[in-house]
């Protein structure tokens, strides 16, 4: 048997590579070893959510944001966005109309910005909580204080994604501005786990000076951090950032990381993204086939979609689009799979 097929099957069993071995997983992919790789990802993903596909409905709300990571479309400095802000009535709309169309988890992502202090996050928390008690509220709003995470989670969060973006800390200053450390968003993550949150972590794929050693270092820190859910995606180059003549990352290697996370952390919630729908249009399903189980389509208001543009041609339209999920209702079902309406939780999250 192939050497990186035994190391796949190591990992299956024992959850675990050394770095080394790790190299050689990484290093060794080909047609044939994405291919294989995926098969064991659906076998592994089997016991714990079968063919059953958990749907998110993604809020953007804020598309302000005091950042500036070179990849990012939203950063400050782009003076060309046109900025955006949701009232507290336009996100409890937004809440209703998914609660309607069936979905139990709202997704709050916005860029950092400084307009919704703790009191006015605490609010919109508490407000979506009390209406729709049923729902999971998952929060996406970037690095803050403990406190902050605290009264979040005191409020009623349930959930919170903060992509660590790399592992590396040369690639992380080569992908952001010295403000921003690698150390402290991966303390953020740590203190986010320890208060009790379903944390995600996740990075980009084929990310401007990305290595293989760079790779490595994200499955090891994923591995030791063991986040409840890991968001990865291809990168794609947006037209007014520095890299915007950097090539986007490849669905293969996308495909194939999504498997090898499937298989490391066999309960772990992972989407399959709307940069993956972006760059195939097959992506969703492709993403289902390579271990996925989770989707998170638009439910923003129809006007601003177009503001919230991390990267270009970033969809929000026809199957990306929560009003018309059952386009993706329907695709999903062709490949075997079953959108399911509730919170969907992390395995090790339910009480029975
Ligand atoms: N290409 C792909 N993904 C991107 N993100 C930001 N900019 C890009 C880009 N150009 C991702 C980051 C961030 C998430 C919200 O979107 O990983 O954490």
């Amino acid at each position: 048997m192939n050497k990186v097929k035994n190391l796949i099957n190591q990992l299956n069993k024992k959850h675990f590579l050394s770095i080394d071995e790790w190299y050689q997983v990484i290093q060794g992919q080909n047609e044939e070893i994405i291919k294989y790789a995926g098969e064991i990802a659906r076998k592994a993903r089997e016991p714990y959510y079968g063919n059953k596909v958990f749907i998110r409905g993604l809020i953007e709300f804020t598309n302000y944001c005091k950042n500036n990571c070179y990849y990012c479309g939203i950063q400050r400095k782009n003076k060309k966005v046109h900025r955006y802000r949701l009232t507290i009535k336009e996100i409890m709309d937004c809440c209703k109309e998914g609660y309607q169309l069936g979905f139990r988890t709202f997704v709050l992502q916005g860029g950092e910005d400084p307009y919704y202090s703790d009191d006015k996050v605490v609010k919109i928390i508490t407000s979506i909580k009390s209406k729709y008690p049923d729902c999971a509220v998952t929060l996406s709003i970037g690095e803050k204080p403990r406190e902050s995470y605290l009264r979040y989670k005191e409020a009623g969060a349930d959930r919170y994604l903060l992509r660590h973006e790399t592992a590396n800390e040369n690639h992380y200053r080569k992908l952001h501005p010295v403000e921003l450390s690698l150390s402290n968003r991966k303390e953020c993550l740590y203190t986010l786990k320890e208060l009790g949150y379903q944390v995600g972590a996740g990075f980009m794929v084929g990310s401007p000076y990305q290595t293989i050693e760079s790779l490595v270092e994200d499955m090891i820190f994923l591995k030791d951090l063991n986040p409840h859910m890991v968001g990865i995606g291809p990168f794609i180059p947006h037209h007014d950032t520095v890299f915007a003549k950097e090539a986007a990352g490849s669905m293969d290697q996308t495909l194939y990381f999504l498997s090898l996370i499937r298989i490391m952390m066999p309960e772990v919630l992972l989407p399959a993204t709307t940069a993956l729908a972006t760059i195939d249009s097959l992506g969703r399903e492709k993403g289902m086939q390579a271990g996925a189980n989770v989707v998170m389509p638009n439910l923003s208001p129809d006007m601003f979609r177009k503001d919230y543009l991390l990267y270009d041609n970033k969809l929000a339209t026809g199957e990306e689009s929560a009003q018309s999920y059952q386009i993706l209702e329907k695709r999903m079902k062709k490949i075997g799979y079953e959108i399911v309406f509730d919170r969907g939780d992390h395995v090790s999250m339910k009480k029975d």
